[in-house]
């Protein structure tokens, strides 16, 4: 991505942290379009999902960083298993809703 882009939707962020607690219910990819100016933030081809969802999965890591590289253990231990949207699947998860471990495993783990 550009870095204009990634100015404009960082400045975008601070002026949606009001808004966003507000909308506690929106999607996180609703978040996402309004925030960096539609779907195509995430499926870079037009806007069109991949099959496989690794591009979209690449945007993620450009803007946040890659799973080695983000805070909590639970991020670097399934680096090489997971992409993100195993856990934050955008169209899924609300805004502020963290993952659960048990859709994978069944012994009551959780994020530490
Ligand atoms: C934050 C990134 C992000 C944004 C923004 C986003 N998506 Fe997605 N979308 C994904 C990911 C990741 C998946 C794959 C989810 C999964 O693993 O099932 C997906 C899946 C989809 C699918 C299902 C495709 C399939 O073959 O199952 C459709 C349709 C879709 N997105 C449409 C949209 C539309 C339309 C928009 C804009 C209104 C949008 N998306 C915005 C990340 C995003
Ligand atoms: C094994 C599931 C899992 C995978 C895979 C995963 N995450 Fe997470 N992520 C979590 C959980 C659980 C939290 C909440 C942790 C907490 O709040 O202590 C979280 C928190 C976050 C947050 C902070 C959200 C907030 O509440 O402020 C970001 C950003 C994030 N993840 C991005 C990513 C990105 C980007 C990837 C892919 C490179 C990724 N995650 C892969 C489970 C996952
Ligand atoms: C164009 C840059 C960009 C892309 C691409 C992107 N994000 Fe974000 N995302 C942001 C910004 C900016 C925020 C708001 C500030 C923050 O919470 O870090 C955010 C917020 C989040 C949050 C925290 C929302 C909350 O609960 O408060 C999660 C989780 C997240 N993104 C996951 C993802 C995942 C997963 C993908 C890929 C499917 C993705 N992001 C793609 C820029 C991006
Ligand atoms: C989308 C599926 C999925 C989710 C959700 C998930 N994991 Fe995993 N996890 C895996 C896979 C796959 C492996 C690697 C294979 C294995 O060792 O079981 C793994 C391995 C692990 C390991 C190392 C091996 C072990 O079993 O101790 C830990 C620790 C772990 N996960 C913790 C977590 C935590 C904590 C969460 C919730 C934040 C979580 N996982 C969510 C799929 C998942």
């Amino acid at each position: 991505m550009k870095l204009t882009q990634i100015a404009s939707s960082l400045a975008l962020a601070g002026t949606m942290t009001f808004a966003g607690s507000l909308a506690a219910e929106e999607l996180l990819a609703d978040f996402h379009v309004e925030m960096n100016g539609g779907c195509e933030s995430c499926h870079v081809n037009d806007g069109v999902p991949s099959e496989d969802f690794v591009v979209e999965n690449e945007q993620c890591a450009s803007c946040h960083g890659a799973a080695d590289e983000l805070e909590g253990e639970h991020h670097a231990i399934h680096a090489e298993v997971l992409m993100c949207s195993d856990c934050h699947n955008p169209h899924e998860l609300n805004v502020g809703q963290k993952p659960s471990c048990d859709n994978c495993h069944d012994d009551g783990r959780s994020a530490p």
